[in-house]
């Protein structure tokens, strides 16, 4: 035959096995292993996977609508500011790692807090030297410009099929009718009433006329957040960075000591970041880079143990969680030198995330006894990092991945709404280092990488990821948990590129975290005794059992389906296949 038939031939062929129906013994029913214990939630058109339930129904009906992953994504970011002010907001910010399958490319949306222009390294220090904790984490001077109203409105008027009015829209709504509060909400307000009374604006709008608290099932209505996603809806961004709501925040700043002027939220500015990739046994990872740590230090973590045979050390296993100790010991002393905003400092990313450097580090580690910290690195206490961040995943069936983490950073920010906003602000400046640096014996600047300046970022721990196989989306995960996100995505993800669990069970299985310093393991409740006695012998110090550790929401893609599941930690989650 010569060439020409041939190519007519094998034209007729492609054109006709992409465009005729597939043959029945095609069809595949949903595959999934029930061997872990865990079943995940599964579709066939999509599926979103959020922290609040009213929230993921808002992200599942713009899909089943026919919108595509970021409309729906920017959607649910929004509605989570009005039924999950614990960590959703528009006070704040986060970072977003995108596919975006018709330009085949993978992007980091940093829409991260930013400083005053007044902002100094010693902010918060005080004439002893100490730092004022009450001025870094409940006034207004711990509120960075915040960028989720840039953030999710670049999302969607670049990538999205949906114009920014259309994505405001549901949670215009929930703020203007109200929503039924759900138990999780209940109880994060009662316990947060002291904090959220002492600002009259919050404590209006949360609690009743008479003080009570709201209880599960009564309807609450946020009128002055719903005013100001209206001023969004019809103005766009510059409602809220050069109008009226800028106006407001920056006269409230300007009342009460804050920082923030209208020329600070004018400046404000998204950037879409090269994510970092990684590789791990076939598998490649794209994930947040600087001024996020989260996904260099869990790549150069994965790097580390790559050439080991966790399955055959077995999951969860003393010698696997020897191991892991170890890395995240490894990471997280890297971080505390190396993380922070690239625009200030010169983050060695390449370094970290190098297979080779990943060897030289992995063959530091004994096999048969713990290492203190202070083998390590030298030796320095950091500040603690909130736990209140949410995350949600979302997949459309057009290829779209998304994987968006954001926050106030504590729950309910510093529990300030700027006045006449309804907008809780953020604390987020608190995640910088704040006592003032100096090179220590060693030479090294810790604290220099981190330390505030103004129109900074300060560092973050947000892992938002996404996994490919064979180079299309696979697992789309990620969690909060201040500085231990870092850890519970490293373990999920592992779960699934190491140990093949199906998703659900991937975000089931016990957790542990070690963050360099203290030098203490903390250990979910769930890991044998007997695993716990080796490592105490090996020399670790373990906390076992006294509290959870992170709040994943995790998609998979495989075979024609998606598989599904938010983390069994939380209340009032949901996971939403679209059929
Ligand atoms: N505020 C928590 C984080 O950014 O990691």
């Amino acid at each position: 035959m010569n060439s020409y038939f041939k190519i007519i031939l094998i034209t007729v062929h492609v054109i006709a096995f992409s465009i005729l129906p597939a043959k029945a013994e095609d069809y595949k029913l949903p595959q999934y292993s029930s061997r872990d214990g865990f079943v995940p939630v599964v579709g066939r058109k999509g599926m979103v996977s959020v922290r609040e339930t009213i929230a993921a129904k808002v992200g599942a009906d713009i899909l089943a609508k026919g919108g595509n992953a970021i409309d729906a994504a920017a959607a649910i970011g929004f509605a989570l500011a009005v039924t999950y002010p614990q960590a959703g907001n528009i006070g704040g910010g986060g970072f977003m790692v995108a596919h975006i399958a018709s330009e085949n490319k993978t992007v980091a949306i940093d829409y991260r807090e930013m400083s005053a222009g007044k902002a100094r390294h010693d902010l918060y220090v005080g004439k002893d030297g100490k730092v004022n904790q009450k001025l870094a984490k409940y006034s207004r001077q711990s509120t960075g410009v915040p960028g989720t109203v840039a953030g999710l409105a670049f999302a969607v008027e670049k990538y999205g099929t949906m114009n920014l009015k259309q994505v405001l829209t549901p949670a215009y709504k929930l703020a203007r009718d109200g929503f039924e509060v759900y138990t999780q909400l209940e109880v994060s307000l009662a316990r947060a009433k002291e904090r959220l009374s002492a600002d009259p604006a919050a404590l209006k709008v949360f609690y009743k006329a008479d003080g009570s608290n709201y209880k599960t099932g009564e309807v609450l209505k946020q009128k002055d957040l719903a005013n100001s996603l209206r001023a969004i809806m019809r103005k766009g961004t510059d409602a809220f960075y050069k109008g009226d709501i800028a106006k407001k925040i920056a006269a409230d700043m300007a009342a009460n000591d804050g920082l923030i002027t209208e020329e600070d939220m004018a400046a404000y500015k998204v950037y879409e970041r090269k994510p970092v990739f990684g590789s791990y046994k076939g598998y490649k990872i794209a994930t947040m880079p600087p001024p996020s740590s989260g996904g260099v230090h869990m790549i150069e973590m994965m790097n580390m143990l790559e050439n080991d045979d966790l399955k055959v050390k077995g999951h969860n296993s003393a010698a696997t969680l020897h191991l892991y100790i170890e890395s995240m010991r490894q990471a997280y002393a890297d971080r505390s030198l190396y993380a922070g905003d690239p625009a200030f400092f010169k983050v060695p990313v390449e370094h970290l995330i190098d297979k080779e450097y990943a060897k030289e580090i992995r063959a530091r580690i004994p096999m048969d006894r713990a290492r203190l910290s202070s083998e390590v690195a030298p030796t320095k206490d950091w500040l603690k990092e909130s736990m209140e961040t949410t995350h949600f995943s979302v997949m459309d069936d057009q290829g779209n991945a998304v994987s968006n983490t954001y926050t106030l950073n504590f729950g309910f920010g510093n529990g300030i709404m700027a006045a006449g906003t309804g907008i809780l602000l953020n604390n987020e400046l608190d995640d910088f280092d704040h006592l003032p640096y100096e090179p220590d014996a060693n030479g090294n600047i810790s604290g220099k990488a981190n330390a505030q300046e103004p129109h900074k970022r300060p560092r973050s721990s947000m892992t938002p990821t996404i996994v490919f196989k064979d180079d299309k989306p696979f697992l789309v995960t990620g969690s909060p948990g201040g500085g231990t996100i870092i850890n519970t995505v490293f373990q999920t993800v592992m779960n699934v590129v190491e140990f093949d669990m199906n998703v659900a069970a991937a975000s089931s299985k016990p957790r542990i975290n070690h963050q360099w310093m203290p030098d203490m393991t903390t250990v979910e409740s769930g890991v044998s005794q007997d695993t716990i006695n080796i490592l105490e012998k090996m020399g670790h110090k373990l906390n076992v059992g006294t509290r959870t550790l992170g709040s994943t929401n995790s998609i998979i893609y495989r075979d024609g389906y998606f598989y599904g599941a938010h983390d069994p930690r939380s209340m009032d989650a949901a996971t939403i296949g679209i059929n």
